[in-house]
């Protein structure tokens, strides 16, 4: 019986937890610090707030993901869930297509429909959403965001906390800096300094600083 904790009783977290049960774990519980007035999430439990799940109290489990949108705080949670020694999994829904030589990180999650192609590079705790493709050689730093939809070309490069938003496209070869929000539909077509929110097609500069507070 293999058991995954999930961190982060959201939409996402079942999301997480779906992939999870069709990838073969046989049990997700989920762990937040809403827990005891939220008691579940969906068909599954709530079991404990973040100080359990470090202290692994509630049900054992064998490896945990944190399934939180918001890219710095997720890796936050990852680094504390380590130091605690608890180890991480990466959980790939059976419908993505990841090539044998490409790489996907600790931590990440690729959900139905994402396509990795040959020779990329996916750094930890990436979210890879439905249906998000990232082409051969990209490279994605650690905490991306790749929502639903979202298109990167061949050797798209991405900065540590970049978030491209639901349904935008980055052209090839294009280098995208850290902490980066593209906002929904965007088309990037040239090289994006870090700590910035660009918007449309082409994207252009919408205000300094990248991913809002909301995940
Ligand atoms: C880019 C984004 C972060 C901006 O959010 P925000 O800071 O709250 O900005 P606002 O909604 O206040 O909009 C500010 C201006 O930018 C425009 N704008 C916002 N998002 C835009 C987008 N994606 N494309 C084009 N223009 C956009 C708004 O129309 C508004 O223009 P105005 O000042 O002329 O009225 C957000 O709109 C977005 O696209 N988020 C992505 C969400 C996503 O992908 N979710 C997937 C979850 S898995």
């Amino acid at each position: 019986m293999k058991r995954l904790a999930i961190l982060g009783a959201s939409g996402h977290g079942k999301v997480v937890a779906d992939a999870a049960l069709c990838a073969g774990w046989d049990e997700v519980c989920f762990f937040d610090d809403a827990w005891p007035r939220l008691s579940g999430n969906g068909p599954w439990p709530v079991v404990g707030a973040f100080a359990e799940m470090l202290r692994r109290r509630g049900p054992a489990f064998d490896a945990a993901v944190v399934a939180i949108g918001h890219n710095e705080t997720r890796l936050a949670k990852m680094a504390a869930l380590a130091d605690a020694g608890i180890p991480l999994a990466t959980v790939v829904h059976p419908s993505a297509v990841i090539s044998q030589y490409a790489r996907l990180g600790e931590g990440c999650v690729a959900f139905a429909g994402t396509v990795v192609n040959v020779g990329a590079e996916v750094g930890d705790g990436c979210i890879l959403n439905t249906g998000a493709t990232v082409d051969h050689d990209c490279r994605l730093d650690e905490g991306v965001h790749v929502s639903p939809g979202a298109n990167l070309a061949g050797g798209v490069v991405l900065g540590a906390g970049s978030w491209v938003g639901i349904g935008a496209s980055v052209r090839q070869g294009v280098t995208i800096g850290r902490n980066v929000m593209v906002g929904a539909g965007a088309a990037v077509v040239s090289n994006i300094p870090d700590n910035v929110t660009v918007v449309g097609v082409p994207a252009r500069v919408l205000r300094v600083g990248g991913e809002p507070d909301r995940g």
